[in-house]
């Protein structure tokens, strides 16, 4: 079985990191054939959006996609690639691991967290008007079916993985008809998972205790504004955005994608660090059951940093990307 994956190279770093991470998998022997699609600045160019419709039937075809980073047009009216691509897809799923790796500076001991994102609703709806001059209103939407849906993906993931509880973080205390919605949604769907600790706090109280303990969580559950806040400050705790991977993934497409951005202070410079895009594809290996090649590129990547001769310059190191890409693929064969 071999899969087709739509390939967004991006803009900045992302044609080196997406470089690096296809070697990898091609020397892991990972059975993927890679349909590359413009997005972000190249599109731009040549079809006037950040995310052509040609990039959409590419992801909606192959259902699967790998992303590097994206510059986002600043005014200009279009929406941010991204989101355009969460909304048209409907991938209604924010996936984030976040773990601690070896020799990653900053990176708080032991950390294995999850956290999910409900990826199309909230503020990012983008319905916004001014009501009257200087007066804006903008529109947080929040449906039940879309709060049971996502509360059932979290809740399906923690079982085939076995982890243990699961906090809804929200403010129903000021929200409580939008927040309250997201909350009862994860209450009637959990109640169908009686074998996971089910627990909700205010994000606020979230934001004060992750710093303090993050040991104290195993998977968090947010809305769409929330999440991706709270996304940042876990890939803090973690070292940074460098080092985390992520998914966005609905009923028919998923794509993954490293969170941090283009990089544009040391685009080309062979400098960057892939290890972010290079776990996003361990995560879609994982996504379509090849986990064994997924767990080789893992142990390797893992060899790699704890030895810490061959680590990038965001880790403290002095690696180029093609000599860590070269100790990634040298330590597959250990
Ligand atoms: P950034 O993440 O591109 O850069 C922040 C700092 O981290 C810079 O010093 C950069 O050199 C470093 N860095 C980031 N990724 C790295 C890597 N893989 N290896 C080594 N160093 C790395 O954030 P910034 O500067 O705020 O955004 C630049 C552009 O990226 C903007 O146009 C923004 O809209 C876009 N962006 C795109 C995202 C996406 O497509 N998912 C996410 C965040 C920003």
């Amino acid at each position: 079985m071999r899969y087709r994956v739509t390939l967004i190279e991006g803009d900045g770093i992302g044609p080196e990191v997406t470089g690096a991470t296809c070697r990898i998998l091609e020397a892991a022997r990972a059975p993927i054939d890679w349909d590359p699609a413009p997005a972000g600045g190249t599109a731009m160019e040549q079809f006037g959006v950040p995310m052509p419709e040609v990039t959409l039937e590419s992801i909606k075809k192959n259902r699967l996609g790998l992303k590097g980073p994206l510059m986002t047009p600043k005014g200009t009216g279009f929406r941010s690639a991204n989101v355009a691509m969460r909304q048209e897809l409907d991938l209604f799923v924010g996936l984030r691991p976040v773990r601690t790796l070896p020799n990653v500076p900053g990176a708080w001991p032991g950390l294995d967290l999850v956290l999910f994102r409900e990826n199309t609703e909230d503020l990012y709806a983008g319905i916004e008007h001014e009501v009257t001059p200087g007066t804006v209103v903008s529109m947080k939407t929040s449906t039940a079916a879309a709060g049971e849906r996502i509360a059932r993906w979290a809740f399906e993931y923690m079982r085939y993985r076995g982890r243990r509880h699961i906090h809804c973080c929200h403010k129903a205390a000021i929200n409580p008809r939008a927040d309250g919605a997201f909350l009862n949604a994860f209450r009637a769907v959990g109640a169908e998972y009686p074998f996971i600790e089910q627990l909700d706090m205010g994000v606020d109280s979230l934001s004060l205790l992750l710093p303090i303990d993050p040991s104290k969580f195993d998977v968090l559950l947010l809305q769409n504004l929330y999440g991706d806040i709270l996304s940042d400050l876990c890939a803090g705790l973690a070292g940074g955005l460098g080092v985390v991977p992520g998914a966005n993934i609905g009923a028919r497409a998923a794509v993954f994608e490293a969170v941090h951005g283009t990089a544009p202070d040391i685009a080309g410079q062979g400098k960057a660090n892939p290890l972010a895009l290079l776990l996003s594809a361990n995560m879609l290996l994982e996504h379509v059951g090849e986990w064994k090649i997924a767990s080789r590129i893992e142990r390797a990547v893992w060899r790699v940093l704890a030895d810490g001769s061959h680590i990038t310059g965001d880790l403290g190191g002095n690696a180029t990307t093609d000599e860590f890409t070269g100790a990634v693929i040298n330590a597959l064969e250990a």
